[in-house]
């Protein structure tokens, strides 16, 4: 009885508390106060993923249907008039959640203030080239890019590289950028991550959506893992693992992993040109969950600072299952690893330990 008057003080005030918060928030939304922008910078904003990806941001598909923002898009010289163009564009279309739009060909212009930052910029691959084929060209653009966003944009800022290679154009960004916290420099492999979705959904003639817990791990390249042995599906009826759905580990083992592994390079045999509009949105999706969580129960794959889990060798960018919370990521500890899956994995972190060599070859 004593135990419960001194526990009625406490609860009477947590209470009042619970009931003023609740006041504030339907006057806030009774007075319609609008967030803050958020600044989001797109690099190679002229070519075809910048012109897929600015009107999803400007949508409000990245960072969510209430939350404005403002667009800086930086390209190169030769480009700039194709980057006026996006801007008139993007003027043209009158989105609500737009509040004010930069094109620009000056690095410092493009970086300064941005809260997140998109790296598209660089050159893509041609038919029969591997990703890292691009590597001369497109990594001294990062070791260039990495000290204007450093200098110039908000301290906290959320970096994304797009351009391939992925994983080592962030890698040299975050060592030419050595005051960016390193958990904010992160590379795209949601690509890949929704590949698999899409190759589950398709062989099980159920949504995408319905599948999830798939992993990408490693290098955003032909020697990516991805991996189904914790992956399930939501049947309505419960969720079941994805192996005993499919019932066919013959093509989970083998025809699955190479279709994941070789998307982007049958897509640039079909279009003559890179995947674009599915690299837009994934990159939509990488940022949307990182800024505003995964749900409950779920992880996506992202290409982080590796910290040696799973037996990863630390230093590399390397892509893992992570959850996110209040604009955090942790990776997804404690999963049961097998032989197939151990030997899958270290050969594409020894791929990117190669690729680590060469780029700083390259910018020597
Ligand atoms: P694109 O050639 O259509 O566009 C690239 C743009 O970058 C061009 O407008 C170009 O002028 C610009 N650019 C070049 N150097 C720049 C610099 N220093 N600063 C700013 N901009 C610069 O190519 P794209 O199809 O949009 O692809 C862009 C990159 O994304 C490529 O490297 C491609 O391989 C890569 N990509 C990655 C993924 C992934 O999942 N990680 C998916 C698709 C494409
Ligand atoms: C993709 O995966 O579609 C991109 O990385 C483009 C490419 O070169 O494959």
């Amino acid at each position: 009885m004593e135990y419960l008057v001194s526990m009625e003080k406490p609860l009477v005030l947590l209470g009042c508390a619970y009931l003023s918060w609740k006041i504030v928030r339907h006057i806030w939304g009774f007075l319609n106060v609008e967030k803050e922008p958020v600044t989001v910078l797109v690099t190679g904003a002229a070519g075809q993923i910048g012109y897929a990806l600015v009107p999803m941001i400007a949508r409000g598909a990245m960072l969510g249907p209430d939350q404005p923002v403002i667009i800086h898009m930086l390209d190169i010289e030769p480009a700039a008039e194709a980057l006026k163009g996006v801007k008139m564009e993007l003027i043209d279309a009158a989105f609500p959640l737009l509040k004010g739009v930069v094109a620009t060909t000056d690095v410092i212009e493009a970086c300064k203030g941005v809260d997140i930052a998109v790296m598209v910029g660089g050159f893509p691959r041609k038919e029969g080239m591997e990703r890292k084929e691009v590597m001369s060209k497109n990594v001294s653009i990062y070791k260039a890019q990495a000290s204007a966003l450093e200098k110039h944009a908000a301290p906290d800022c959320k970096v994304l590289v797009v351009a391939n290679p992925a994983n080592t154009n962030a890698l040299i960004l975050k060592e030419f950028a050595p005051s960016f916290p390193e958990k904010n420099i992160t590379c795209l492999t949601r690509l890949d991550h929704n590949r698999a979705l899409g190759q589950i959904s398709e062989r099980l003639n159920i949504n995408a959506g319905d599948v999830k817990n798939v992993i990408i791990w490693g290098n955003h390249s032909s020697t990516q893992y991805p991996d189904v042995n914790h992956a399930t599906v939501d049947t309505g009826n419960g969720l079941k693992p994805v192996r005993e759905l499919v019932g066919d580990d013959c093509w989970l083992n083998a025809k699955f992993i190479t279709t994941v592994q070789q998307r982007g390079a049958d897509i640039i045999k079909a279009r003559k040109l890179s995947s674009a509009l599915s690299a837009a949105s994934a990159a939509c999706d990488h940022v949307h969950d990182w800024v505003l969580g995964t749900p409950k129960g779920t992880w996506v794959s992202m290409g982080v600072y590796s910290d040696g889990s799973y037996g990863v060798p630390p230093g590399i960018i390397y892509s893992f299952p992570v959850t996110c919370e209040k604009g955090e990521w942790s990776i997804v500890q404690g999963l049961k690893i097998d032989e197939f899956s151990r030997a899958k994995m270290d050969a594409t972190a020894k791929e990117l330990v190669e690729e680590k060599s060469l780029a700083y070859s390259c910018l020597k």
